[in-house]
């Protein structure tokens, strides 16, 4: 039998998430705090289990740590819905709202699980090419955005891969003209950008996606989405029971109450960051792209994919396959790291470059 054949036709080409095999490497590809991470949480978090954290169901809705989330937004905890990881809310806004006939609106580049969760929810994906400077093409968005098969938009700010942000005013244009679903992914919104949290006021057609990966805790996969209520009912009908396990819960409720430990992370990733873009800048032939986030996108003058192996091969692990608009093709992305791993880094690529 061949069991290919009983896949979904629309899904069936699609290739499976590719870990990534290299040990012994620095790893600067996934966007990942690059710290230890701080012994004083590690305690507070196993202090705070309790026998029923492994052998009971954890509570669905995660109460305790939505409302913690809810104090920190200034909203309360029936406006937020937790995910095992941002990835899995974006699955689930489009189950609940895309589908057949619906169609996704995503300007592009941008991260590549908007179209896939598309494909995956058979939510028809509209891509909107970004102006040069990677900046929203505001009419042609609009355009998408009126059309009454639209059901959601995804603008990632600050934009993976690009690094730049969205100014919060542009995003309530947007919102406020049109009849549909606006997701702003706030995923790096720690390390820089204006977030468009203060507009979940004003606007019900308005969703804040957020993260703790980023800043720490990516191995954890706890997400979560500020929105409003008529909202986040209509998700929760949907939402898997138990798509947040109880540990990871109380690991993320005792990182935002140890959260000044992870500012002083992420104001050192953000220094090595501006570091970063100014030595980078001066390596002949490297264009180096403004950045809010935790990594940087660069231009090379040879082929991208020739860079990457060879800087592998000296022992940095980056990233390739951006997308093949604006001519990132001859783009690659690098993570912050910590001061040492960036010093390595900018000394294998000043190597490469030059060779
Ligand atoms: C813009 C953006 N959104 C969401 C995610 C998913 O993050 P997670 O599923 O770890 O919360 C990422 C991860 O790289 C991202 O870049």
């Amino acid at each position: 039998m061949q069991i290919r054949e009983l896949v979904r036709e629309d899904i069936r080409n699609l290739v499976p998430y590719e870990p990534h095999p290299f040990s012994d490497v620095i790893k600067l590809d996934a966007n990942e705090n690059p710290y230890p991470f701080p012994e004083e949480v590690i305690r507070e978090i196993f202090s705070g289990l309790t026998g029923n954290v492994f052998t009971r169901y954890p509570d669905p809705l995660g109460e305790e740590l939505r409302t913690e989330i809810g104090d920190m937004a200034g909203v309360s905890s029936s406006n937020v819905v937790l995910g095992n990881g941002s990835d899995e809310l974006i699955q689930l806004i489009l189950q609940t709202f895309g589908g057949p006939g619906k169609r996704v609106v995503i300007p592009v580049p941008t991260f590549s699980m908007y179209k896939i969760h598309g494909q995956i929810t058979g939510t028809q994906a509209i891509e909107v090419p970004r102006t040069e400077d990677f900046g929203l093409n505001e009419p042609a968005l609009m355009a998408e955005m009126k059309n009454p098969a639209t059901r959601v938009t995804f603008i990632a700010a600050p934009n993976n891969p690009t690094g730049n942000s969205v100014p919060a005013q542009q995003v309530g244009r947007l919102v406020k003209e049109v009849q549909s679903l606006v997701v702003v992914d706030e995923a790096y919104i720690d390390f820089g950008g204006e977030t468009c949290l203060p507009l979940i006021k004003e606007f019900s057609n308005l969703i804040i996606l957020r993260t703790f990966s980023k800043v720490g805790m990516a191995g954890l996969r706890i997400g979560y989405l500020l929105a409003h209520s008529d909202v986040t009912r209509e998700l929760l009908k949907v939402k898997q029971p138990y798509n947040t396990d109880a540990f990871s819960q109380v690991a993320a409720r005792v990182v935002l109450k140890k959260w000044a430990l992870f500012r002083r992370q992420i104001e050192k990733i953000v220094a090595e960051r501006e570091r970063l873009e100014v030595e980078l800048g001066k390596i002949p032939g490297v264009t180096v792209f403004p950045s809010k986030a935790n990594f940087i996108l660069f231009k090379v003058p040879r082929p991208a994919d020739e860079v990457h192996r060879q800087v592998l091969d000296r022992g940095v692990l980056i990233r390739k396959n951006l997308g093949n608009t604006h001519g990132l093709e001859q783009c690659l992305r690098v993570t912050v790291g910590t001061r040492q791993e960036n010093d390595v880094f900018l000394e294998k690529i000043k190597e490469v470059l030059s060779s």
